[in-house]
């Protein structure tokens, strides 16, 4: 029986995801802030507690692992937080987005045979990522810039562990998927002009269903695609989903970006 677990499984696109995938048959194991809060959709489904805002809970979900696990789907995200540190010292939006999620798949990687999805997004390509200041110390903080910095940090992760994974002989992929414009919570903390036009645009465009939005992730997850690729929607309405063409990726930057990564985080 395949074996997926889904961070962020309680609600959004990654509460669709888990339901889909459970509905194959599959075993899935969903991963959320606040057990109590979540029903497990139908199937062979267990809900286990992993804050990816604290290093300490992925050290103790990771412990926790036995057995083999098909696919880690890394798709918990928060978006344009105010600025805050996290215990560990981080900025929330690369503690929860990049850090975490990072420490958690080398943790467990011993365990996955199938592969690694990782959720980022179309504003990936709005981020600019000085490793020198990753945690917005020196730096005129912007809500919107740190999301968008994280979700550029899950590319270069995603092309980073598959160079690594290839380098070791595994067959193991890394693969990265975005959702195009999905109508979730994950705009819960935009404000003033910010959310009235983020509001106006949904109808053009977001996908037509939230729903939709988790298509891109599932066929990462379970498609024939090729280690590194990027999945993302086909178009609004639920179509094939399809390999985005990766602008040129910094592999430098990439393999910089792991090596601070795993200094600050122990992994
Ligand atoms: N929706 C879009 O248009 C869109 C576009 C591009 C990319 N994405 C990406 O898609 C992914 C899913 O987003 P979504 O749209 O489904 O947003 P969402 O509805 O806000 O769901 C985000 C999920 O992440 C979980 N989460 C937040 N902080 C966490 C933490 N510290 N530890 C563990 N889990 C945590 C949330 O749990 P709680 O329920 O406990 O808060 C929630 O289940 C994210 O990576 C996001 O960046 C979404």
């Amino acid at each position: 029986m395949t074996t997926y677990l889904v961070t962020g499984a309680g609600s959004g696109l990654g509460a669709i995801t888990a339901r889909e995938l459970a509905a194959t048959g599959a075993r899935v194991v969903l991963a959320v802030r606040d057990p109590a809060r979540v029903t497990p959709p139908p199937g062979d489904t267990e809900v286990r507690r992993l804050d990816l805002a604290d290093l300490a809970s992925v050290r103790a979900f990771a412990a926790g692992w036995a057995g083999d696990l098909d696919v880690l789907i890394n798709n918990a995200g928060v978006m344009a937080v105010p600025h805050a540190k996290t215990a560990d010292g981080f900025e929330t939006h690369m503690a929860v987005n990049h850090f975490g999620p990072f420490l958690l798949t080398n943790l467990l990687l011993p365990h996955v045979t199938g592969r690694v999805v990782t959720v980022s997004s179309n504003l990936a390509r709005r981020g600019k990522l000085p490793l020198d200041d990753l945690n917005w110390e020196h730096r005129r903080y912007s809500a919107l810039g740190a999301y968008n910095q994280s979700k550029l940090a899950n590319l270069l992760f995603t092309h980073e562990l598959q160079r690594r994974l290839s380098e070791a002989g595994r067959d193991t992929l890394a693969v990265a998927a975005h959702p195009g414009v999905a109508r979730t919570g994950l705009d819960r903390h935009f404000r003033g002009v910010r959310a009235a036009v983020v509001k106006a645009l949904y109808p053009v465009i977001a996908q037509k269903k939230p729903e939709y939005g988790a298509r891109p992730i599932l066929f990462a997850a379970t498609g024939d695609v090729p280690g590194g690729a990027y999945v993302g929607p086909g178009d609004r309405s639920g179509g094939r989903p399809k390999l985005e063409r990766q602008r040129s990726v910094d592999s430098d930057l990439a393999r910089r970006l792991w090596e601070v990564s795993a200094r600050l985080t122990g992994g």
